[in-house]
């Protein structure tokens, strides 16, 4: 057998919290996300409660969902948020105009907040910067926010809620690059800032008992555009709490090849390339970072990845703008390897957002009718729950690199921390489809004993779950780590995620 590959956990230079937002969902009227996915309806023989599905709630509880972004997207842009409240059945139909079909406004505000209370995460409402104004913006913030008995707090009262919902967060435009509005990052700081200025949060000048104390998360950029990120920061920086980007993993790196690479039945050959793609998330944030860092030395300003994974080319037989696609054994490991580069950026990245939550891109869920299934995705994040909130440990090891056709990276990563309850989780995601690796980690001070985890594998790259057919992949009882003089030795198989807690 080949020499064991040595490293460090240093658990002595303990780093930042890894925010438990980085594990965040991303919900969007789009395809099936809210419609089947997470809305059934009160009327549904689809046991629901008030109408949301339950067999989803309970998956996404398991999973500790830590917040919720809603209503998109690019629909955030073309939503009005009053034809959401209100009886349901007065509420107007309109024309997705994005994403296709029709948008009954079934689920608007007071069914995402029970939304999000249901499964117990925060909530990151998307305003429509784009084609509203910073009014319709001021109205739907005090709807949300106001305690006191000005008209629309009353409205709120009257539609059914007593008490202000809790907003956590709120995006002021979305890809305002390009669904957002086409503009360019001056014209968008601009804009921004009007915004900003009358979103009256609390304690802000001026506004020392306002209601809302949401945190403003600016519209940031795409990929690698680090212009965007300085002439945004430049401008606009002292107004925000927050700054996003959007990085999805796809075929070449190219948006406009995404149709080329398929979620199942790919050739070996795509396995790679995909992880490749997705392992570039590293680079990309270390440049964002670099940008932030000269505007923002003291590290005020979170950089949240809201909307990433993986875009292949829709399901054969499904609607083309309902980006559903299926999630296999290498989704599991592109959410691995990109929660491993979160958590070794921890201290600008506060927040990340799957996209998506149900039966859209890279799900944790698919439906199909009363059917439910589970994905590799999800798996990953039932796996990496220990992480949320815990302290970051910085982990040396160095992996052989793996060719993709556009670059290549590292087979393995490794992650580590200590949890609030003072035990230490690792994390490693083993992209080699051909090779497993033995590890040999120092742990310094850290005594441990015993090694108890679970492994995430399968025989085929393709691996998934279909709704109402047996699970073809879930996470098993990982026998392969062992402590041996003071070393954490972990036997890992090839294509693997493997999460162990040491005692
Ligand atoms: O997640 C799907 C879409 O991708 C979002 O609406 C948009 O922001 C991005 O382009």
């Amino acid at each position: 057998a080949p020499a064991p590959i040595a490293g460090t956990i240093a658990v002595d230079q303990p780093g930042p919290v890894l925010s438990r937002h980085i594990q965040g969902q991303f919900a969007e009227h789009l395809g099936r996300d809210i419609y089947d996915g997470i809305w059934v309806g009160p009327d549904s023989p689809i046991p629901n409660t008030r109408g949301v599905r339950r067999d989803v709630v309970d998956a996404l509880r398991a999973i500790r969902v830590p917040v919720v972004r809603w209503p998109g997207g690019c629909f955030a842009d073309i939503y009005n948020w009053r034809d959401g409240i209100g009886p349901r059945a007065q509420r107007p139909t309109r024309k997705n105009d994005w994403w296709g079909g029709l948008e009954t406004n079934a689920f608007g505000t007071h069914e995402f907040f029970d939304f999000a209370e249901q499964i117990g995460a925060d909530t990151y409402v998307a305003i429509n910067m784009a084609t509203a104004t910073p009014a319709v913006m001021r109205d739907w913030m005090n709807y949300l926010t106001s305690r006191g008995d000005d008209a629309l707090a009353q409205e709120r009262r009257a539609n059914g809620r007593a008490a202000p919902f809790k907003v956590d967060f709120v995006g002021i435009g979305n890809e305002a690059w390009g669904c957002g509005g086409a503009m360019t990052p001056e014209y968008f700081a601009n804009e921004y800032r009007k915004f900003a200025t009358f979103f009256h949060k609390n304690g802000s000048t001026f506004h020392m008992h306002n209601d809302n104390s949401a945190l403003r998360v600016a519209s940031g950029p795409n990929n690698g555009d680090t212009a965007w990120m300085e002439a945004v920061l430049k401008a606009a920086g002292p107004q925000m709490d927050a700054i996003s980007l959007h990085y999805y993993t796809v075929w070449h790196g190219d948006w406009e090849q995404r149709n080329t690479a398929m979620a199942t039945g790919f050739p070996d050959a795509h396995w790679n390339e995909i992880l490749f793609q997705a392992a570039r998330m590293e680079d990309i944030l270390k440049a964002h970072i670099a940008v932030m860092d000269k505007a923002d030395p003291k590290k005020r300003i979170g950089l949240y990845v809201d909307e990433w994974g993986t875009w292949y080319a829709t399901e054969k037989g499904t609607e083309p703008g309902h980006l559903y696609q299926q999630n296999t054994l290498r989704d599991a490991l592109v959410a691995a390897i990109t929660l491993n580069i979160f958590h070794a950026h921890a201290d600008r990245v506060r927040m990340a957002n799957i996209a998506q939550a149900v039966n859209v891109l890279q799900a944790m869920l698919l439906t199909d009718g009363a059917k439910l299934a589970k994905t590799p995705t999800y798996y990953t994040f039932a796996m990496y729950l220990p992480f949320q909130d815990a302290t970051f440990l910085p982990v040396q090891v160095s992996a052989p690199m793996l060719k993709a056709e556009s670059g290549s990276f590292p087979a393995f990563s490794v992650s580590a921390a200590k949890a609030k309850d003072g035990r230490t989780h690792v994390a490693v995601a083993n992209a080699d489809k051909d090779h497993g690796y033995t590890l040999a980690l120092d742990l310094g001070a850290l005594k441990a004993r015993k090694v108890s985890g679970q492994v995430l594998t399968a025989a085929k790259l393709d691996a998934h779950n279909v709704p109402g057919t047996p699970e073809a992949i879930a996470p098993a009882a990982y026998t392969g780590g062992r402590i041996v003089k003071g070393k954490l030795v972990l036997n890992i198989p090839a294509k693997a995620v493997v999460v162990v807690a040491l005692d």
